[in-house]
């Protein structure tokens, strides 16, 4: 797993020399994906604020969507993921154009009979370990689907920042990322980041410290917790002291209200938990703030699942559950 976290760069190289293929041209876009894959149509989403964007991690199109007519767009690593082919399954019906990011899987299969433009990505990796194959991806067709210039230097610019910030183990985010992780380890782990770029990066943390390390980790964005979140640290003072870790992704190029808030939010939750870690986003775009924030998390989630002497590249626990609803 660790290989994948510093591959990351050599994934948005791979994205910044992809050839979308033909991809409909559209005013709206629905992106539909779960887990790994639903977070690299996040992620994609990013690069792209000036289109309505609409995200789907459940069975169904929105409503609106047979009368607007948006492109769809369906991510799945395997291919196989239910909720996923569902919303294909639903947009092929409703005569919609469609795209599928994918390795293969049955959703290759669908795309192929209807004819439309599948997007491969490599496979044989966990989903989450593909995130920048697939999140590259994502953000080549939204490009493509809207007309908008090729984002083949963004996707550069960021393989250049996480490869300064891990370079194979020796950069600086792999040394934070192994420190945070020994603050983090035998605690749960909150994250917090801010509205965009950093409340995806922390959503991310979550996943990979879910994943990897199996552990419980919860992630909120400000300024939405600064609404009811924050009042939830006023009582159990001695059980945040014991069981508690917060790390917040802070983000320099955000809203600057934000930044105001992350740091005073940090300032309110410090004494009321056991641990607080930072961590600060490099680079201009929001691809290269995502992935510099995300990189630190990917080897912390690694380092804690070494620290508890787990393997972290199987998930049983999900395997198991996917099987268990096939036979339900
Ligand atoms: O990390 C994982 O394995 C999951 O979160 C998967 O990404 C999720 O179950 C969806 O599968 P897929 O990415 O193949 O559509």
């Amino acid at each position: 797993m660790i290989s994948h976290v510093y591959a990351t760069g050599n994934q948005l190289r791979w994205a910044a020399d992809l050839s979308p293929g033909e991809v409909p041209r559209a005013a709206d876009i629905v992106l539909a994906g779960l887990g790994g894959s639903g977070m690299a149509a996040r992620v994609g989403a990013l690069t792209a604020p000036s289109i309505p964007l609409t995200l789907v991690q459940g069975y169904e199109l929105p409503g609106w969507a047979p009368g607007r007519k948006p492109l769809v767009v369906a991510v799945s690593y395997s291919g196989n993921t239910e909720e996923t082919l569902a919303v294909f399954e639903a947009a092929r019906a409703a005569g919609l154009p469609l795209v599928a990011v994918t390795t293969g899987g049955a959703l290759a299969e669908l795309a192929a009979a209807v004819g439309a433009a599948v997007v491969e990505v490599p496979g044989g990796l966990q989903p989450r370990a593909a995130l920048a194959y697939q999140a590259g991806a994502v953000t080549m067709v939204l490009a493509a689907a809207t007309g908008a210039a090729s984002p083949a230097s963004e996707l550069t610019a960021a393989a250049d920042v996480v490869d300064r910030t891990l370079d194979d183990g020796d950069g600086p985010g792999a040394a934070l990322g192994r420190d945070l992780a020994e603050g983090i380890h035998g605690r749960i782990c909150v994250i917090y980041g801010g509205h965009g770029v950093g409340a995806v990066a922390a959503s991310r943390w979550k996943a990979q410290i879910n994943e990897n390390a199996k552990m419980p980790a919860f992630a909120s964005e400000v300024p939405e917790l600064d609404h009811n979140e924050l009042e939830g640290w006023g009582t159990l003072p001695d059980l945040g002291r014991r069981t508690i870790a917060l790390v917040t992704l802070r983000d320099p190029a955000g809203h600057p209200r934000i930044e105001q808030r992350m740091r005073l939010t940090t300032e309110v939750v410090r004494g009321k938990v056991a641990h607080v870690g930072e961590v600060i986003a490099l680079g201009t775009s929001p691809l290269s703030r995502f992935f510099s924030l995300a990189a630190v998390g990917d080897v912390a989630s690694v380092e804690l699942a070494r620290l508890s002497d787990v393997d972290p590249t199987p998930v049983t626990l999900l395997e198991d559950f996917k099987r268990r609803l096939r036979e339900d």
